[in-house]
């Protein structure tokens, strides 16, 4: 995980320091960890590295970010693998010259036995990181006599590992060295600097014109220049560059306190963006390759794999063989995965290390791949068989929102079109679900202005519990489980989602008075079954608050604590309607307890490590 950033800019590019374009810079790719933070900047007098343990917005005012002058920088900011958080540990490492500084998001596999032999030879290491062997290798062939480039491409022979690699040498004040192997990095176009970043948003304000890395490649970037290498041959960039449609408002919070709620209200926006882009062009392939396949994998990480389990539910009531698993379970089906089977694989990001790994090794076995991500040309979709975009635009909170709900969309929008190719939905019950589908931005707008006042006050209840249980059952428990996961990842309140029926056989031991409970109810077969599990809890004095149907109202009133009273939908349909009140609950509880809901502790938004 980590985010980092390297810039090159002519003299006078930007109107500010560059300390302050890479601090703002890092505060895009916080998301991606958020445990310590550092700069390093070209001077005539050599590398100024300023660094420390902390969040940004500390590290950087103890720091004097904003102060510091120059064309070349880079930063990074930090989610711990090797080494505790600690100013030592911050990033950028340096060489012992000070002459080589580097930042990096992965994990050197290697870095043991190198840094046994770099210390052999005299070099002396002041961090317990991974990353500064890069630096410490490639002052070892600088002093063999190896030209900067040459040096750095030796230095890529002798890692293993994963990396985003950005590399400053101050005798070239004027270019930045990158390298990418499973971690991502993008390189972005600018007019009076180039950058090369871990993520879009980090550099968006300046240019939208980027080329995605590919494992393998490495080069440099200079003030109106890129050059990309891979094994030893020259990368043709012209046809790689690639405009983004993102703006920089949709990376800036807009007036709102945090990004997770604005992007939990952009939902109405990025369902609509995301159904105007699934045309049939973007859906037939998939539909043609699901329908004449054997069996269906679904897997994904996290709240991707949530999606994942809502659509195995859709696929698997059409009659299908479907397999959902979390990605990094892949191994138990390699036996049975083979010629004929069909893989989705769901990522936000499309460079979670656990799906890209089941994605290869599916492949390897002749799984065709689709997969289903929000990252144009990431490392996911690009290593699957085809790809259906979710166009949520740049989620920047940890915990996913948008992007969930647009996964669905499209998990829906797929199964609908399926269930008609297999004749197991017919034309009108296909245009009625596709018509609802439509229907559901406005219908989520005021879903939203409707329930938050109520979900700000029962939050005032939430913050002060220890644990709650999430109910559902068929669709509604992958539902549930997401609305769980929400609760337990922002707010650390520990949430667990059950099939309703299996309450009984376990969890309600923990249920005592005003034990907090919440159903996810919804228009299908399994009502009374939930009217049932809803008595049960109450009989033992439980909290219980409901996502009910308007429909169903007047049947659960009296049983619930809280009545949150939501549009009666399609089944299939609600689940995207349904999360969002579970989202806003999570949202502010993590308020009401003082916690920072874009950055929950210990997480990153891509998991680039296994
Ligand atoms: C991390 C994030 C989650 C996300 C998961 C999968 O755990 O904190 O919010 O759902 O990764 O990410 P992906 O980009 O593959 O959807």
């Amino acid at each position: 995980m980590c985010g980092i950033i390297g810039i090159v800019s002519v003299q006078g590019g930007f109107k500010e320091p560059i300390g302050k374009v890479v601090r703002r810079c890092l505060e895009r790719l916080e998301y991606r960890g958020y445990d310590s933070v550092g700069i390093a900047v070209i001077k005539d007098y050599g590398i100024e590295v300023r660094k420390g343990k902390g969040k940004i917005a500390e590290v950087s005012v103890r720091l004097g970010f904003d102060n510091v002058d120059g064309t070349t920088a880079i930063g990074h900011t930090r989610w711990a693998t090797h080494g505790k958080p600690s100013d030592e540990n911050a990033h950028p490492h340096t060489d012992c010259t000070g002459t080589i500084a580097v930042v990096h998001n992965g994990i050197i596999s290697n870095f043991l036995e190198l840094k046994e032999e770099l210390i052999r030879r005299g070099h002396v290491f002041r961090s317990e990181t991974d990353t500064e062997v890069v630096a410490h290798l490639i002052e070892e062939y600088v002093k063999m006599g190896y030209k900067p480039f040459d040096a750095v491409k030796a230095m890529l022979s002798r890692i293993q590992g994963t990396y985003a690699l950005v590399i400053m040498i101050s005798t070239e004040p004027h270019r930045l060295y990158f390298a990418r192997n499973t971690s991502p990095l993008i390189v972005g176009l600018g007019s009076n600097a180039n950058f090369v970043a871990s993520d879009i948003p980090a550099f968006l304000e300046f240019t939208n014109m980027v080329i995605a890395l590919r494992d393998g490649e490495y080069g440099y970037i200079e003030p109106g220049y890129v050059y990309i290498e891979k094994d030893g041959r020259p990368v043709k960039i012209e046809e790689r560059v690639r405009a983004i449609s993102w703006t920089p408002d949709m990376a800036s919070k807009e007036g709102y306190p945090h990004f997770m709620l604005k992007e939990i209200h952009e939902q109405p926006y990025a369902i609509s963006q995301t159904l105007a882009g699934l045309t049939d062009r973007a859906l037939d392939d998939a539909v043609k390759l699901l329908m004449d396949s054997r069996r269906i994998f679904i897997l994904g990480a996290g709240t991707s794999y949530h999606a994942g389990l809502v659509g195995d539910y859709l696929l698997t009531e059409l009659g299908f063989d479907v397999h959902p698993f979390i990605s990094s379970e892949y191994r138990k089906f390699m036996n049975m995965a083979g010629q004929g089977d069909v893989a989705l694989a769901i990522s936000q990001s499309g460079e979670t290390i656990d799906t890209l790994i089941a994605v290869r090794a599916l492949r390897s076995r002749g799984v065709k791949v689709v997969a289903v991500s929000n990252v144009i040309d990431s490392a996911i979709p690009r290593e699957s068989d085809y790809v259906i975009y979710t166009r949520a635009g740049p989620e920047i909170g940890v915990a996913a929102t948008k992007t969930f709900t647009t996964q669905l969309t499209v998990l829906l929008a797929l199964a609908l079109k399926l269930g008609v190719a297999v004749g197991r939905l017919s034309s009108s019950e296909y245009s009625n679900a596709m018509d609802e589908l439509n229907r559901v931005p406005k219908i989520l707008d005021s879903v939203i202005a409707g329930v938050e006042g109520r979900v700000k006050a029962l939050s005032e209840v939430m913050s002060k519990k220890q644990s709650a249980y999430y109910l559902g059952r068929g669709i509604g428990v992958p539902l549930s489980m997401e609305g769980a996961l929400k609760m337990k990842e922002i707010a650390y309140v520990h949430a667990e989602a059950y099939p309703a029926g299996e309450s009984k056989h376990g969890p309600i031991a923990l249920v005592e008075e005003g034990y907090p409970v919440v159903f996810s109810i919804l228009d299908d077969e399994n009502v009374d079954a939930l009217l049932g599990n809803v008595m049960e809890m109450r009989a033992r004095d439980a909290y219980t608050i409901g996502l009910v149907p308007s429909k169903y109202v007047s049947k659960f009133r009296d049983l619930l604590n809280v009545t949150m009273e939501m549009p009666t939908l399609n089944y299939r349909v609600a689940p995207i309607v349904y999360v969002v009140p579970m989202q806003l609950l999570a949202y502010y509880t993590a308020v009401n307890r003082g916690y920072d809901p874009d950055k929950p502790r210990n997480l990153a938004k891509t998991v680039t490590v296994e």
